[in-house]
């Protein structure tokens, strides 16, 4: 008997059932004796048991669903080892649920957070293999996450259409692009949409540039300014900050996030009219595009290959086109972000795009 626990935790993403599927059509075309269970709502299911038997056929027909048929929560690694409410130890349910139901492994479908708290579980002696999820493409480890594409593609559908809206009303647009603490999705999103300035958290921006940049491009008969800003932007005073004195003025700001701030900053500074679009967790949803259902299909196999083998406590990820091993020691807890010396930049800014730096 192959028993196997799978779980998908953290934000979700588009082709979680997508590489589900790959896991479970990997070992159901070598085993017939597999066993599956499927945590609901992430490592809350672990910890407290909620769980159902499934069989390969649950897996069917979901390759282009959106979400994940097993429901998602948070349960933040840093309140891992804090006894919830109940004064339950988290932990401790894990591995007790995972040892009472006599499982070979657990399949955990995640991205940074989760990697911290699959780590843990490694260390706590339980098999453990994982795949990279995420629309922030962040993990450190592997070129690609599944969810990564997908949400690059409704990014750059959104300032597609601003395009032409703004131009009609001769606007300063800021679409402000998730991605967390690193600026992967806006920086691809932004130069497939033809944004005229691209604002990462990897490069601090000096509002001064940005006005230039827009009041040039008004002296040019530029009619409308396109940003992609991603939400974790931030300007050099903030960046100049210690992280406890910047996290104590978020927490004061009167904007609800970085786009409305960078608005009133620039109306101050230039004559036009600015609006802003978030198009928020529509990266999020809807059916995966084809290169993630592709990728996540991969890793899925890859990762039924590593079970076939038992081969435990190794996140597959994407490096250079193929699939690849590597140790959760290796990759948890940190975090992948846009390099501002690389190529895509150097090839962005020689384009006239400007990173307001
Ligand atoms: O990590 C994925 C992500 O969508 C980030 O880009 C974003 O900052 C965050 O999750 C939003 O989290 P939530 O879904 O909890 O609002």
């Amino acid at each position: 008997m192959l028993r196997i626990g799978i779980l998908t935790s953290g934000g979700d993403c588009q082709a979680l059932n997508a590489a589900m599927r790959g896991v479970i059509r990997g070992l159901s075309s070598q085993r017939d004796d597999l066993e599956i269970y499927g945590f609901e709502d992430g490592y809350k299911g672990l910890i407290y048991g909620n769980y159902h038997l499934m069989t390969p056929d649950d897996f069917s027909g979901i390759l282009n669903m959106g979400g994940t048929i097993l429901g998602t929560s948070r349960q933040p690694f840093k309140r891992m080892r804090i006894p919830d409410e109940n004064g339950l130890d988290k932990v401790e349910a894990m591995k007790s649920v995972y040892h009472k139901l006599q499982l070979e492994c657990l399949v955990i479908l995640g991205g940074n957070g989760t990697h911290k708290t699959a780590n843990l579980l490694r260390e706590e002696g339980l098999n453990v293999v994982t795949l990279p999820k995420t629309i922030d493409n962040d993990l450190w480890g592997t070129d690609m996450t599944f969810g990564f594409q997908s949400a690059v593609d409704i990014a750059t559908e959104t300032i597609d259409r601003i395009h032409t809206t703004a131009s009609s009303h001769s606007r300063v647009f800021i679409i402000e692009v998730m991605g967390h603490k690193v600026g992967h999705v806006t920086l691809h999103a932004g130069i497939a949409g033809g944004a005229d300035i691209i604002l990462l958290p990897e490069i601090p921006y000096d509002i001064d540039v940005i006005a230039d940049v827009i009041n040039k491009r008004s002296a040019a008969g530029k009619k409308f300014t396109i940003l992609a800003v991603a939400e974790g932007a931030i300007s050099k005073a903030d960046a100049s900050l210690k992280k406890k004195e910047y996290k104590a003025k978020l927490a004061n700001s009167p904007y609800p996030s970085i786009a409305y701030q960078l608005a009133d900053e620039i109306s101050q500074k230039t004559e036009k009219e600015i609006r802003i679009a978030v198009p928020g967790h529509t990266q999020r949803g809807g059916a995966p595009c084809a290169y993630d259902r592709m990728i996540a299909s991969r890793v899925g196999a890859a990762a039924a290959k590593l079970i076939l083998n038992k081969e435990y406590g190794y996140m597959v990820a994407l490096i250079d086109g193929e699939t690849k091993k590597i140790p959760l020691e290796e990759i948890a807890g940190k975090l992948k972000y846009v390099n501002p010396d690389c190529k895509m930049i150097q090839e962005a800014k020689l384009m006239g795009i400007s990173f307001g730096d």
